[in-house]
């Protein structure tokens, strides 16, 4: 395999020496439904760096394309802008393939790769501030503490002004082109919108702090270089764009509904929701559980003002794959959502209960009374769903007005 692959010339000084992974489905429970790619960077300056590495199995990958530009023990620094697996799996490998005069990291970076790696080596800090030599150029770090991780940080070479943003812009997307203006542009919005949704989301205020830090820092930027999907070199200012708008997570008139069914009865209730709402004038996605992978789900809820929770009751609890979305939605901590539960039951009938106390723990504003029907809707329990949809739709309605 060694020698297979091929570097992509960036910038005048900077190569794509990254992996793609066109296969990968699951990445820790976000449905990665078109791939991706774990992006690398050499730097060939004076001092030759490397900048991130890539997911373990795609060592050989990110060294043949190395070698398609220099001999990879020539590489005389190491970067490590985020220590998760994606961009560090082969690093300790490359210690021994490259052996680089150093490895940088931000303070919270070198003590997350000596607990991931146990290396018997120091691991040299970088600060915001103090560039770092390549001799012939620089390159300056930007800490971009708990975006996503405590150590992530990004790299800036003022040379080619090109900004490598670690996870930050990037996207779950495996593409032949290296390029955002390469793919289309609906996909670009596609990918994006699922990777902020299901990576970034409980870091909105960070985000928003983060963008107005590299707006007042007026640094050039020629090339965003993310450590996953396309990078941009044009329409540069759309990725920092996107994030503006999600980070805000203003409301917006659009509900969704999630549930999950034993006979259909709860889906019926959904349905009929779904009338109340759409009557109403707001516009709403039906995401039956059987169908709708949990990163959908928190992918539509990003921009949605309500959120209707519904499920059966199963032995004295809600069913699990509302147990499970509602466990990743907490996670991930929406925000400024209204919303209410619904459900069908038997005899005991907790599940609606337990539904209603998770919203609220997650801090959804209860609108109306939680809805819960004995066995089958009848007409006159329909008409209640109904009435509860508009309820919703009439406060959502208000609050967007009012903001
Ligand atoms: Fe792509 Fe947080 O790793």
């Amino acid at each position: 395999m060694a020698g297979a692959f091929q570097a992509v010339q960036i910038s005048d000084h900077v190569y794509w020496v990254g992996a793609i992974d066109w296969g990968i489905r699951d990445f820790h429970g976000y449905s990665t439904s078109r791939g991706t790619t774990y992006n690398a960077f050499l730097v060939m300056a004076e001092k030759i760096a490397l900048i991130d590495t890539v997911k373990a199995p795609f060592e050989e990958e990110m060294f043949s394309r190395i070698a398609s530009v220099v001999d990879p023990a020539r590489i005389d620094v190491i970067v490590s802008n985020h220590s998760e697996m994606d961009h560090t799996g082969c690093l300790p490998s490359a210690l021994t393939r490259v052996k680089p005069e150093k490895v940088f990291a931000s303070a919270m970076g070198a003590k997350a790769l000596s607990d991931h790696f146990h290396l018997d080596r120091e691991i040299t800090v970088v600060k915001e501030g103090e560039p770092l030599s390549l001799g012939n150029m620089d390159l300056a770090f930007i800490e971009t503490r708990m975006l996503h991780w405590p150590d992530s940080m990004m790299s800036y070479l003022a040379e080619d002004e090109v900004l490598f943003s670690q996870d930050a812009f990037g996207m779950h997307l495996a593409s032949s082109g290296r390029f955002a203006d390469e793919i289309d542009r609906n996909v670009l919005r596609q990918e994006a919108t699922r990777y902020y949704a299901n990576i970034l989301l409980p870091y909105s205020p960070l985000v928003t702090k983060l963008l107005e830090k590299v707006q007042s820092l007026g640094i050039p930027i020629s090339i965003l270089a993310p450590d996953h999907g396309p990078l941009w070199r044009r329409d540069i200012e759309t990725p920092p764009l996107w994030y503006g708008e999600w980070a805000s997570q203003k409301p917006t008139k659009k509900a969704v509904i999630v549930f999950d069914t034993m006979w259909q009865s709860t889906a019926h209730i959904a349905r009929a929701i779904e009338e109340g709402l759409a009557g109403a004038g707001v516009d709403v996605r039906i995401m039956p559980l059987a169908s709708c992978h949990r990163s959908d789900v928190v992918t539509e809820v990003l921009d949605a003002g309500a959120l209707l929770v519904g499920s059966s009751t199963l032995n004295n609890n809600m069913l699990p794959r509302v147990a499970d979305v509602l466990t990743y939605l907490t996670g991930l901590k929406p925000q400024h959502l209204v919303g209410t539960a619904f459900g069908s039951f038997g005899w005991s009938g907790e599940a609606v209960g337990l539904v209603a106390d998770r919203m609220q723990a997650m801090r959804i504003e209860p609108v109306g009374d939680t809805l819960k029907v004995r066995y089958v809707p009848d007409a006159a329990a329909l008409d209640a769903c109904r009435a509860l949809g508009r309820e919703v739709a009439d406060k959502l309605k208000r609050i967007c007005d009012d903001s």
